[in-house]
């Protein structure tokens, strides 16, 4: 690889924060001073997203409330529903997500900011992001309008039993439970940067998760994991996926799922969901698609020294779930509605509007020019 590149902020200290580090000594991730890997393996989604939300892990009657809560919050008003009917078929899932988050933020605005407003808007569509991607699919899909309560008490549980229509098997639901641990947070990424300059004009909650939903879709932040799995799908072997990659290193593509802005050496989130996506390839006597993203990750190690990120085995995690590849960012923001929320509220705690300055690049000063006089410019 050549010399460190500049731009996009690489490396610039952009704020405060006690969410979450990312990449100290560059390995390590934590929620809140709690190791990923202690949470992954210990908690269930509900605990990391009252922790994020309300800074410390809940004790049991608080986490029996949130739970309950959250539940209690999944319907959606008949407008919302109207509108993701509206939505075409082929519309891409993440503009289903923004669309929905936008049209609830208009029914049922932010109450107040400072009285626990942003905290129930907050709940509200950490509990109904999935009723509304699952709505909009079955509605387009299958000619369904499905009811989008269940009595699946985990986010993780109740998303799968809804686009399924049954029960998941226990490795299934706890598999999904643990990818939304891990995509719950991460630092001052692109997508939580953006909900922190929207929180910082004073804009309301909905908002600034609109904008950063919008932010999450681009294939160099949350899309990642939807261009993987199109990129394992290229191969029916590993052999082939050796020839294939190699092809596209010679090309200089990007492999999707790999490498990443602040870890150096491994993103810590890895290998947890990489145990998840071999358990569940041993349980469905899969011969394909985690021999095939082995033998990808290798040669990105071999060739580029370049590791996998969260999003490349998620990807496969979320196919043995039966997931369609287009749901795979909408998962992220069922997760990252967690992170976001925490970072808004840390940004209004402590406001100052974000807004960086540029070097000029332009024209120098010159005479302007009445319209007759002007030059056709190049369009
Ligand atoms: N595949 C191939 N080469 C890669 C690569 C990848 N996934 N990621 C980085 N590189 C190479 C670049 O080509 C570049 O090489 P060069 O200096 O010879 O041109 C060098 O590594 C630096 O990459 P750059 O894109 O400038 O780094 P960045 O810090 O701006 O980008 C990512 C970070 C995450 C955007 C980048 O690694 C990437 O695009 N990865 C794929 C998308 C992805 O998985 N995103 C999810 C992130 S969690």
């Amino acid at each position: 690889m050549s010399e460190k590149k500049t731009g996009g902020l690489a490396g610039v200290v952009a704020g405060k924060t006690a969410v979450c580090t990312v990449g100290k000594e560059g390995v390590g991730l934590t929620y809140r001073g709690y190791d990923i890997a202690d949470l992954a393996a210990q908690t269930t989604f509900e605990d990391v997203a009252f922790l994020l939300l309300y800074g410390s892990l809940p004790v049991e009657s608080q986490l029996a409330d949130f739970t309950g809560r959250l539940m209690s919050m999944r319907e959606l008003p008949p407008a919302l529903r109207d509108t993701l009917e509206r939505v075409p078929a082929d519309a891409h899932p993440m503009d289903v997500m923004r669309t929905g988050c936008s049209m609830l933020g208009a029914l049922e605005p932010e109450s107040d900011q400072t009285g626990g407003g942003g905290h129930r808007a907050a709940e509200r569509l950490l509990a109904s992001f999935p009723s509304m991607l699952i709505y909009w699919h079955h509605f387009h899909r299958n000619g369904r309008r499905v009811k989008t309560l269940s009595d699946e008490p985990s986010v993780a549980g109740h998303f799968l039993h809804l686009l399924h229509g049954a029960q998941p098997p226990e490795s299934h639901r706890r598999a999904m439970d643990v990818s939304l641990i891990l995509y719950a947070e991460h630092e001052f990424n692109a997508s939580t940067f953006t909900a922190r300059i929207a929180a910082s004009t004073l804009s309301d909650f909905y908002s600034a998760i609109t904008a950063a939903i919008g932010t999450l879709k681009g294939p160099l932040h949350g899309g990642a994991n939807e261009a993987a799995m199109e990129l394992i799908e290229r191969f029916k072997t590993p052999d082939d996926a050796e020839i294939g990659i190699l092809d596209a290193l010679a090309r200089k593509d990007k492999i999707m799922g790999f490498g990443h802005r602040v870890y150096t050496h491994c993103d810590p989130r890895s290998d947890i969901i990489k145990q998840w996506a071999k358990q569940l390839s041993d349980e469905a006597g899969d011969s394909w698609l985690y021999p095939v993203s082995e033998r990808i990750e290798k040669l990105m190690w071999d060739r580029k020294k370049l590791f996998p990120n969260l999003d490349f085995y998620s990807a496969g995690v979320y196919r043995f779930l039966g997931i369609p590849t287009p749901m795979f960012t909408p998962l992220f923001v069922v997760s990252r509605i967690t992170g976001w929320a925490a970072h808004v509220f840390e940004q209004r705690a402590d406001n100052r509007l974000i807004r960086p300055a540029a070097d000029y690049v332009g024209p120098a000063p010159r005479a302007f020019v009445p319209i007759g006089h002007r030059k056709p410019a190049a369009v």
